[in-house]
């Protein structure tokens, strides 16, 4: 997506926005003459777990990583999020802190919504609050569900269930036989809650089975279909 940057482009941004979705014209005005555009390089740590949240984050370009480490020092990867999704809006409800860490992927615009002017705004528009909910609602069912996999399947189930969701999230290139992920693999480690050495048995023995190839830091989707297969025990 361009990085929008005029008054007109920051409107029609966030008419792409689901959180704004029905949201009434008057809304949109106000949030367009609120928020504030930033430009963050790749790495940049944009806020960390556990402090105090000033803001939430709608993200206008790029790709953000959120991540929470265990107790024993490893990182979980919870979500890698690209434009219109939007975070940061869990420490502004009630007087929790940031529930997770966000750092960019690749370089990233995003505009910020402050505190005060976040709440005015759930306050004013029921709309607005109902998309927001429902949003969190889908969050909580792709936990449960990831909650379930990650319990259940073995290694290669875990790794096709990640794989899976990158490619339903569109968080990967479609190419035209293939779709290509651009990760390391402790990159699907963290996002697999496993070992990276654990990953990268479960990869070769799915490369073996010609659902993906793999090169260094990237994972090409071959087949779709049989990683579901893969995932649900049938193969
Ligand atoms: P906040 O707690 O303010 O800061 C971290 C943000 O990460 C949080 O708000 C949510 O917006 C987002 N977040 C937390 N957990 C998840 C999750 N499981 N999936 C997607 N986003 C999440």
């Amino acid at each position: 997506m361009n990085d929008p940057a005029t008054s007109g482009d920051v409107r029609a941004f966030l008419e792409s926005v689901p959180l704004f979705d029905g949201a009434p014209p008057r809304a949109l005005d106000v949030v367009a003459s609120v928020v504030r555009r930033r430009r963050f390089e790749a790495d940049t740590l944009l806020f960390q777990e556990g402090e105090v949240g000033d803001a939430l984050y709608l993200l206008a370009d790029g790709l953000v990583k959120l991540s929470k480490v265990d107790l024993g020092g490893h990182e979980k990867t919870l979500a890698l999020l690209r434009p219109p999704d939007f975070f940061g809006e869990m420490a502004l409800l009630g007087h929790s802190n940031r529930s997770a860490a966000a750092v960019t992927v690749v370089p990233t615009t995003c505009y910020l919504l402050f505190r005060d002017d976040f709440q005015r705004l759930l306050s004013a528009y029921p709309t607005v609050s109902l998309n927001l909910t429902s949003t969190l609602a889908e969050r909580l069912r792709g936990m449960d569900d990831e909650a379930q996999v990650l319990s259940y399947q073995d290694a290669q189930g875990r790794v096709a269930y990640v794989l899976l969701r990158l490619y339903r999230d569109g968080v990967v290139e479609l190419l035209e036989d293939r779709a290509r992920a651009r990760l390391t693999h402790q990159d699907l480690a963290n996002l697999a809650g496993t070992s990276r050495e654990t990953v990268t048995r479960a990869l070769k023995a799915l490369e073996a089975e010609g659902l993906i190839e793999t090169r260094p830091r990237e994972v090409d989707l071959l087949d779709v279909q049989g990683l579901e297969e893969v995932l649900h025990g049938v193969r």
